[in-house]
């Protein structure tokens, strides 16, 4: 028998054990022994659960009773959650977590000490909600030179813009409902600040680059300065506005990560990607290109990735599987974000009538230019570094034009 507990009892936490019993026969199966939930630790009182009895208050109890094989870590933020992983961690109890924010920020000494236990520190459910990713990238595409990953990792920002652009949906009504669903972070500024995607594309670069890409190295930009003008605009031209994540390999040989908003267009299948879906994209030499879809965020599809992670831990009691990557002291090899290279979307106030002569003198040559309303010129640039595409708008305003927005097009 296989006892395991939750640590915290919120949306994914009361997931994972909803989860557990409505398919537990079938989970026994998988994981080749019986299994029960045998604490859940919360500091609230839930006096009405049918599972009130297995609640617990110290992560002691848990640690100190050897029946426990797995621990389900579901609280989010780094503390008290990186103590209680350590806790376990060192009596060689497998953890497995949602946990982006705490991976992200200490995954690097949490697997480390997981390898020195002799047990698993996984993480499946922290990136992509219900999307097998972390496997896929660490096991089945390990044999490729990965170039890029590309994606939408949060779901509530996805769904959020889904609704203001299909639904005409105010951003205040469609952020609330996302948190009535359960998508959004405690703290909401999270997901549509970018923070909780820059996480996930750190956790994604640290596993896939092998070394620790700490958030604040990642420069983060949000949805909240997207205007419905330019992602009319850019429909109109053939594309969508998404939050994108990405990290790619350059040539000098350090990695450029990212969070942006980004014009997709509508020949690459991330732009469809809507609603609280994500989607990632690998590039690597092996596989050329490879899509992974599904729910990004909520309850049971969380919960899914948590269980199957502690399915594994039971099934592979005592086997070390989860992948470690190296801690680093300096961020020397990552990219000043200034230099990632795409082509650049402007969108200019300007009263000049002949705005082809203009393009063709002030900016570069085969910029494409866009559909735009009265008093608007909206182009494309060539490929150019964010530097130029900056150095452009400086240029383009010190000619009296009003450069209103500047969006990158995702390659
Ligand atoms: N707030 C996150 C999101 C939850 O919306 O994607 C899943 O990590």
């Amino acid at each position: 028998m296989s006892k395991f507990a939750v640590l915290g009892y919120g949306v994914v936490g009361s997931g994972v054990v909803e989860l557990f019993y409505k398919n537990k026969e079938k989970i026994q199966k998988r994981a080749g022994d019986e299994m029960d939930v045998k604490y859940i630790l919360d500091i609230r009182d839930f006096p009405d659960s049918p599972y009130k009895d297995k609640f617990v208050k110290t992560i002691d109890e848990i640690v100190n009773d050897p029946e426990i094989k797995a621990v389900a870590e579901c609280m989010g933020g780094v503390e008290p959650a990186f103590t209680f992983s350590k806790k376990c961690l060192e009596k060689g109890i497998s953890v497995s977590t949602s946990n982006k924010e705490l991976v992200a920020a200490k995954g690097d000494i949490l697997l480390a000490l997981a390898k020195e236990h002799n047990c698993n520190y996984f993480f499946e459910a922290s990136v992509g909600g219900a999307i097998p990713i972390i496997r896929p990238l660490h096991k089945c595409l390990a044999a490729n030179d990965i170039d890029s990953v590309a994606g939408i990792l949060n779901g509530t920002t996805n769904f959020i813009l889904t609704k203001m652009i299909n639904e005409g949906m105010k951003f205040d009504t469609a952020l609330k409902l996302a948190q009535e669903l359960g998508y959004a972070e405690k703290d909401p500024t999270a997901d549509v600040e970018g923070h909780d995607a820059c996480r996930k594309i750190c956790i994604i670069s640290s596993l896939v680059y092998g070394r620790h890409v700490y958030p604040d190295s990642v420069h983060t930009q949000g949805i909240s300065d997207i205007k419905l003008e330019d992602v009319q605009i850019v429909n109109k031209w053939g594309g969508s506005i998404k939050l994108i994540a990405k990290v790619s390999e350059l040539e000098n040989g350090k990695i450029l990560p990212l969070v942006m908003p980004m014009i997709v267009p509508f020949d690459n299948l991330i732009s469809r990607v809507d609603d609280v879906f994500n989607a990632v994209l690998v590039s690597g030499n092996g596989i050329d290109k490879t899509l992974f879809y599904g729910r990004g965020a909520g309850k049971l599809p969380t919960a899914s990735a948590v269980l199957g992670d502690v399915i594994d831990s039971v099934k592979h009691d005592r086997t070390v599987f989860s992948q470690s990557w190296e801690s680093v002291s300096d961020n020397s090899f990552v990219e000043d974000w200034h230099n990632y290279k795409a082509p650049v979307y402007f969108r200019v106030d300007t009263d000049v009538t002949d705005t082809v002569k203009f393009v063709k003198e002030m900016c570069p040559e085969n910029c494409e230019l866009v559909d735009a309303p009265n008093g608007q010129l909206c182009f494309i640039t060539p490929v150019v570094s964010l530097t130029e595409a900056d150095s452009l708008k400086e240029k383009l305003e010190s000619a009296g034009a009003k450069v209103v927005s500047l969006i990158p097009v995702l390659k």
